[in-house]
């Protein structure tokens, strides 16, 4: 990302530990810092997408629960534990559907577990410490995800992208645009189609705006053209991330992304996932048993951020923030550990399995 943007997700040890975040409702109009001191304010920000995108909503929660240590007024380890409890409660109600926000939940509970018994500050220093762990692994995990898919990016590719999985969504780089950064990087003259993705218009006011940051060449289009432009052999791959990918490699990922996955099967076109491992949910066995957040019909209603009535008032409103991409659509999953290819079943396990980052883990064939 540009020099002059800050990190999207953050500790700042002031007054007293505060976690620090980039206000993403306010993009790309104004670059709004939001300070959270107190847990109810970051679970607030999740839930209104001030932070949004599955890593970058795990990365939150970790430093919610340090945030949640450090604010804690218990004198005893028994309040502390009381405290951290309602605070991982109060961060895993606020979004169903991406895992990273459950993995890092998970991620802080075993600190917790594994506390030394009665220190206080020690746990509290832990806590924190494990959180910017958390932060810092994203980071190099999206510059992993961004190497190994150089393989899948040919020179001069034109590359349509949905939703942001950008910078944005992760503590940086991003994922999908991780990929797309990486190609630019590596001198790919590649060129970008944003899909704007409504409700929200993710794609229109966040992709688009790091991408223009970034220098990298690219053109928004609405949802509705993307069938279009393929069909004139404008795409040559599909590249978006995920909010979590079950185990038979079903991918969930921001409402829409299906449809783009079967018109791109329908025109030979390669659809490509970028996401860490921790976005794989190992427990569950298909898409089916995914959790398919559904957002409040005003979204649906405005048009990006504008309050006032923009479609007919009397409408019943369906607004499901997410859906499932079915593997057999999916060309390749791309992770920090490398490319997984069909079967995923197979080729997801081997990847968690594996010890290195980038390793061959059956690739694209297979
Ligand atoms: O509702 P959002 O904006 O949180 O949805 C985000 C997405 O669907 C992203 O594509 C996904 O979280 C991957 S982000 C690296």
């Amino acid at each position: 990302m540009g020099q002059r943007i800050p990190p999207t997700v953050a500790w700042s040890d002031r007054m007293g530990g505060t976690v620090r975040m980039i206000d993403q409702t306010r993009l790309p109009g104004e670059l709004t810092m939001l300070d959270c001191r107190d847990v109810e304010t970051v679970a607030r920000a999740i839930e209104r997408l001030s932070v949004r995108g599955a890593p970058a909503i795990g990365c939150s929660a970790a430093l919610g629960i340090a945030l949640a240590a450090h604010r804690s007024e218990a004198s005893d380890l028994d309040g502390l534990l009381e405290d951290l409890e309602s605070a991982h409660e109060r961060l895993a109600a606020t979004r169903p559907t991406a895992v990273n926000l459950f993995w890092a939940l998970r991620e802080m509970r075993r600190v917790i577990d594994a506390r030394a018994i009665g220190d206080i500050t020690r746990l509290r220093e832990q806590l924190l410490s494990r959180a910017l762990e958390i932060v810092e692994d994203d980071l190099n995990r999206c510059r992993a995800i961004g190497r190994n898919a150089l393989e899948l990016i040919p020179h001069g590719a034109n590359i349509l992208t949905h939703c942001n999985a950008g910078a944005l969504a992760t503590a940086g780089y991003g994922t999908a645009l991780g990929v797309i950064r990486a190609a630019h990087e590596a001198g790919r003259e590649i060129h970008v189609w944003v899909d704007e993705t409504r409700p929200l218009l993710q794609g229109a006011r966040l992709t688009a705006w790091e991408l223009c940051e970034e220098g990298i060449p690219a053109t928004l289009i609405t949802d509705n053209m993307a069938g279009y432009v393929m069909k004139r052999g404008k795409v040559d791959c599909v590249v978006v991330g995920s909010d979590r990918i079950a185990a038979n490699g079903d991918v969930a990922n921001k409402i829409g992304t299906y449809t783009l996955a079967v018109i791109a099967a329908r025109h030979d076109v390669p659809f490509y996932v970028a996401a860490p491992i921790s976005t794989v949910d190992y427990d569950l066995a298909s898409g089916e048993q995914i959790p398919i957040e559904e957002r409040a019909s005003e979204e649906v209603a405005m048009l990006g951020h504008q309050t006032e009535q923009a479609i007919c008032p009397d409408i019943a409103i369906f607004n499901p923030a997410f859906d499932v991409t079915p593997c057999d659509l999916v060309t390749a999953i791309v992770t920090e550990k490398g490319v997984a290819g069909s079967p995923y079943e197979r080729s997801l396990l081997n990847m968690r399995d594996s010890p290195n980052d980038s390793d061959e883990v059956g690739g694209i064939d297979g």
